[in-house]
């Protein structure tokens, strides 16, 4: 007998003593324990057949048809449901997020429609107060998308007047609430037709720009000039200016001139108040003579502003009892000479308060000065056609022109240096600024093939994707391709291309 049959007849024999284990004790319990409660008898087919079965059914059959029709009905809706209340929380999204836009003032910079705009700025070199071109909101789906705008949104730009808004850039905003804003920029989008046919208007723009450029420098040079010259002008002028105030007080509660209710004007008792007023009116005959010779003398000594074209139309007469200036309403002489005083201690002020910090406001003029004259002469914003026509487009002007106009309106934001700031702050084209630098031929070295640049432009970087020979995008670098033609895409690419 081999091992594997003893090992079987150990088995079998084991499993016939555990079966015979098992029915034993089956038994024995069936034996001690009542049957349960659903083996015993129960009601007999009369007892059941009743009123009660039937009840019992009728409400089985109600409760199934119900059923039946509740569920198709509620399947049907199930998907309109969803989408109805996608819409809801896209609205309350919506609305949210122009309680913030409201809040925090984008529109201030960037239009209340996100129709773009600009922010006041210091320009650092210059010293020099100018405004920030601020891009448009309300075609940018065109340019990012949600991921890159809401980096912007979160981040801001650091060196322009773009703040950060979101709590990880060190802003007030949880991400909740930029996703709000989001939800609201998005509904601000125009149809992408319009976003076209603006870039006619766009280009338009940029060429008068660059017609105007230079005088438009001359303007800001002639403004600080002004100045420089007001600032010069100051002490002689408060100097002049500074006695009459008192002068002023003088005649209205001075005896001779003074009337009580002159006096009261100027919170000053009057001692002597004799003085004629033929026209009853509280300022005395002597008063209103000598105030309009006084108001003359301010006029003569004071540099133009908004207080001296106040004064200007005032004029007392001894006979009536209003002023009327400059065709507004007629004023009783007794409030009019509360604008005199008040003018009178403005244009005082303001002229001690300007010679207080003269010195450096010369000096920050004429810094300013320096570098409006320097950007006369070197014409950095200027573009020289013939050259770049020369190296990229055969020669011919038109399309130079029009690619020059096309990379300035859409490019040279981030790729000019002080572009954004204004002409007199523009540097070489393409000298970068948010963007890389495209001179030195820069840009047909990272894109040796033209089609490989123009494909770029078109998508725009992804961040964390390489291009051209070097290139590592951030998603920093919008595509173009769903608001220019490749036509004009073309003209700009080639444009850079010549770029020197
Ligand atoms: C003080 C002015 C100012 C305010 C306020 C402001 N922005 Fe800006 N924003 C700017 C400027 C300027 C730029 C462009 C910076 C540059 O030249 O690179 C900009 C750029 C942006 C950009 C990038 C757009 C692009 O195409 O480059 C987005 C997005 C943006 N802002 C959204 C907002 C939102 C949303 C708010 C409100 C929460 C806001 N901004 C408030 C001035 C402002
Ligand atoms: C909002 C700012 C912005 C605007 C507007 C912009 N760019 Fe850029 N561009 C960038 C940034 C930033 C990069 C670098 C890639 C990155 O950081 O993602 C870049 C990279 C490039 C490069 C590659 C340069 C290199 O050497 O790596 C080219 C070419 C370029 N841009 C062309 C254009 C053209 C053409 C336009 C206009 C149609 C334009 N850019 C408009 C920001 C901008």
């Amino acid at each position: 007998m081999g091992l594997g049959a003893a090992t079987l007849a150990i088995a079998v024999l084991g499993v016939i003593v555990w079966l015979t284990f098992l029915i034993t004790q089956t038994r024995v319990r069936r034996r001690r324990e009542p049957p349960p409660q659903n083996l015993g008898p129960t009601f007999g087919d009369e007892e059941l057949e009743s009123h009660r079965l039937n009840k019992i059914l009728v409400s089985a059959f109600l409760a199934s048809a119900v059923m039946a029709i509740v569920m198709p009905v509620y399947y049907l809706n199930e998907s309109g449901r969803q989408v109805a209340a996608q819409e809801k929380f896209d609205e309350i999204a919506e609305e949210r997020g122009l309680h913030w836009f409201e809040k925090f003032q984008c529109g201030n910079c960037h239009g209340i429609e996100g129709g773009g705009g600009g922010a006041p700025f210091i320009e650092a070199r210059s010293g020099l107060t100018t405004t920030w071109a601020a891009p448009s909101l309300n075609d940018i789906t065109y340019r990012f998308d949600e991921d890159e705008t809401r980096y912007w949104i979160v981040f801001g730009r650091q060196g322009t007047p773009m703040p950060a808004w979101g709590v990880e850039g060190g802003g007030p905003l949880n991400s909740q609430q930029v996703d709000e804003l989001l939800a609201y920029i998005d509904h601000l989008q125009i149809p992408q037709a319009e976003a076209v046919a603006a870039v006619d208007g766009k280009v338009s723009r940029e060429m008068t720009r660059l017609t105007g450029a230079d005088d438009a420098v001359a303007a800001t040079a002639s403004t600080i000039e002004a100045d420089i010259a007001a600032l010069a002008a100051a002490p002689g002028q408060y100097e002049a200016v500074s006695g009459l105030p008192a002068r002023l007080m003088n005649i209205l509660s001075g005896s001779i001139t003074c009337t009580t209710e002159s006096a009261a004007a100027i919170d000053a008792p009057c001692e002597d108040e004799s003085a004629a007023d033929t026209d009853r009116d509280g300022v005395s005959d002597a008063a209103e003579t000598s105030l309009n010779v006084l108001i003359a003398e301010m006029l003569d000594s004071a540099p133009p502003s908004e207080s001296t074209s106040m004064l200007e139309g005032i004029e007392f007469d001894p006979n009536n009892a209003f002023t009327t200036t400059n065709g507004s309403v007629a004023t009783p002489d007794l409030i009019q000479i509360d604008e005199v005083v008040a003018e009178f201690e403005n244009i005082e002020r303001t002229l001690r308060l300007t010679i207080e910090s003269r010195e450096s406001l010369l000096a920050t003029a004429l810094t300013g000065l320096a570098f409006v004259k320097d950007a006369a002469e070197n014409r950095r914003f200027a573009i020289d056609y013939e050259t770049i026509a020369a190296a990229e487009f055969e020669g011919n002007l038109a399309d130079a022109r029009r690619g020059a106009a096309l990379y300035n309106a859409f490019c040279a934001r981030c790729h000019t240096a002080g572009y954004a700031a204004g002409i007199t702050f523009t540097q070489d084209a393409g000298s970068g600024a948010l963007g890389p630098s495209l001179r030195d031929g820069r840009a047909s070295v990272q894109f040796p093939d033209e089609q490989a640049h123009l494909d770029f432009v078109i998508k725009g970087s992804v961040a964390g994707e390489l291009y051209g020979l070097n290139g590592v995008g951030r998603g920093w670098m919008p595509g173009f391709g769903t608001v220019l033609s490749e036509s004009d895409l073309r003209l700009i690419v080639k444009f850079e291309r010549a770029l020197r």
